[in-house]
C-alpha cells in the first residue's frame, strides 16, 4: 500500500477502506510522510468528504495509534467535559469545580486558544506558576484525591491529532465535519472516562455557524461515543453573542472567581448550571434535572465549588493567593473605553470581538505567538441590556498600540430595538 494511491483514491472521490485508513494514520504517526502528502490527503477529504464509516474508522485509528488511558477506581464514574470553543467561554472552569463539589470527578484533557476561539490552558496559565502538564501519575493520584483534573494533552494521547491538526490549520482544512470529528472524539475516547458531556457552539464565534451543521456533527460524535459505549450527550449552544463580562485571560479568570463565589449570577452562572445539570444527568438518569440544577446552585452558595477551584489550583502548583485576592492579577495597562453610538438594546456580534481580542493580544494567531494575559475586553454592558448614546459599553486592555479599530469596533455591536437575549441553549441532544 502506497499513501499516494490513498490521496488519488479520495481525490477520486472513492470511499476509503478500514486497512487504507488505519495504514495512513500509521504511516502519518511513524512519521513516514512528508507534511505535502498528508496536507493534500487532507484537502481530498475536506473537498470530497467522509462516509459516516470512514469517519468511524480514522477516529479509531486516531485512538489507537496512541495511548489510552484507566484511571483506575475513577473511570467508572469521571465525566469529560467538552467546548468546540467560543468566545469568553471560560465555563469549564466553573463546570469542572461544581461537577467535583457534587461528587462527580472530572478529567479532561484541555487546549489552547487559537484564533478568535480561547483556550482553558491559556487561561489557567495565567495564574502565575499554574502547571498544565502533567504526567500520567499526577494526574491519577490528583484525581483520585481531589475528583478535578484539567491538564494538556498528553503527547501519547491521540498523537496523530496534533500532527493533523496543525496541518488543517495552515491549510484552510479545519472545518469539516469529519475532521472535527475525529478530532475531538479521538482526544475523548482516549482518555476512558465514563461519560462525555459536549458543549456544541452554533453561531458567528463558533466553528459551526449554523444549526443544520451543528447537528450533522452532534450526530457523528454521538455515533462514535455509543459504538465505543461511552455515555454522551451534546449541549448546541448560542455562540453568536460573546459569553459573560470578559473576553482574555486573567480577565476570564476573575470572572470564574465572581462566579464561584456567588458575586456573579448572570450569564456564565446560568450556562455552568444548565450545563452542569446535563453533565450529572449522563450518570444519575433517574435524578430530576431541576433537583440537579438546584444541587449545582448550592455548591456554590455553600463554598464548596470555590474550594474545588482552589483545590486543582493548589494541587497544579499555582498561586492560590491570586484566587483568594484577585486584585493582585495585573491587567493591560492602556485601556479603551468604547462608547455607544446610540440607544438600543445591545448585540455583540462574537466574531469581531473575538478579533478585537486578539489584536489586543489576548490571542495568538499563530501557534507560536506569545500571549499577553492582562489584554482582553470587559463588557460594562452585555447583551440584551439597554444603553443610550454615550454609555460606555466595553473596555479593550491592551499594552499595545492598537490602529485602525476603528470600522471592527463600529461592527462590534448593533443597537436594536428588542432584545435578542434568549436562553443559551438551543437543544440537547
Ligand atoms: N476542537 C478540536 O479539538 N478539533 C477540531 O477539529 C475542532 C475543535
Amino acid at each position: 500500500m502506497r499513501f499516494l494511491d490513498i490521496i488519488e483514491k479520495k481525490r477520486d472521490k472513492f470511499e476509503l477502506s478500514h486497512e487504507e485508513i488505519y495504514f495512513a494514520i500509521k504511516s502519518i504517526v511513524e512519521g513516514v510522510v512528508p507534511d505535502y502528502q498528508i496536507s493534500a490527503l487532507l484537502m481530498a477529504i475536506y473537498l470530497n468528504k467522509l462516509t459516516v464509516d470512514e469517519t468511524y474508522d480514522l477516529t479509531m485509528a486516531m485512538v489507537e495509534t496512541g495511548e489510552t488511558e484507566y484511571i483506575s477506581g475513577i473511570s467508572e464514574h469521571s465525566i469529560d467535559k467538552h467546548s468546540t470553543g467560543g468566545v469568553g467561554d471560560k465555563l469549564t472552569l466553573v463546570i469542572a469545580p461544581i461537577l467535583s463539589a457534587l461528587g462527580v470527578p472530572i478529567i479532561k484533557m484541555s487546549g489552547r486558544g487559537l484564533g478568535i476561539t480561547g483556550g482553558t490552558l491559556d487561561k489557567l496559565e495565567s495564574i502565575p506558576q499554574f502547571n498544565v502538564y502533567l504526567s500520567k501519575n499526577k494526574i491519577e493520584k490528583q484525581a483520585r484525591e481531589i475528583g478535578i483534573v484539567i491538564s494538556a494533552q498528553t503527547k501519547e494521547l491521540a498523537p496523530a491529532d496534533k500532527i493533523l491538526y496543525e496541518l488543517r490549520d495552515v491549510t484552510a482544512t479545519v472545518d469539516n465535519i469529519s475532521l472535527i470529528a475525529s478530532s475531538i472524539m479521538s482526544k475523548k475516547l482516549a482518555i476512558k472516562n465514563k461519560a462525555l458531556s459536549i458543549d456544541l457552539k452554533v453561531g458567528k464565534g463558533a466553528f459551526m455557524k449554523n444549526i443544520e451543521q451543528a447537528r450533522e456533527l452532534a450526530s457523528i460524535m454521538k455515533y462514535i461515543a455509543y459504538k465505543n459505549g461511552r455515555e454522551i450527550n451534546i449541549v448546541l449552544s448560542d455562540m453568536n453573542n460573546p459569553i459573560g463580562r470578559s473576553v482574555g485571560n486573567t480577565l476570564e479568570i476573575i470572572e470564574v472567581v465572581d462566579v464561584l463565589k456567588g458575586d456573579l449570577k448572570e450569564d456564565v452562572y446560568q450556562m455552568a448550571v444548565d450545563f452542569s445539570a446535563h453533565a450529572v444527568k449522563l450518570i444519575r438518569p433517574n435524578e430530576n434535572i431541576n433537583d440537579i440544577k438546584a444541587q449545582c446552585r448550592e455548591v456554590i452558595d455553600d463554598g464548596s465549588a470555590l474550594n474545588k477551584f482552589e483545590q486543582m489550583v493548589s494541587y497544579q502548583g499555582g498561586d492560590i493567593s491570586f484566587i483568594k485576592d484577585i486584585n493582585k492579577f495585573s491587567l493591560a495597562k492602556n485601556q479603551i473605553e468604547i462608547k455607544a453610538c446610540g440607544d438600543g438594546f445591545i448585540d455583540y456580534d462574537a466574531n469581531l470581538i473575538g478579533q478585537l481580542s486578539l489584536l489586543s493580544g489576548a490571542g495568538r494567531e499563530k501557534k507560536e505567538d506569545k500571549i499577553d494575559f492582562g489584554a482582553g475586553i470587559y463588557f460594562n454592558k452585555v447583551w440584551g441590556d439597554f444603553v443610550n448614546e454615550g454609555d460606555v459599553i466595553y473596555n479593550i486592555y491592551t499594552n499595545k498600540n492598537l490602529s485602525d479599530i476603528d470600522d471592527l469596533i463600529k461592527s462590534s455591536y448593533n443597537l436594536l430595538d428588542i432584545s435578542t437575549k434568549k436562553n443559551r441553549i438551543i437543544e440537547v441532544i
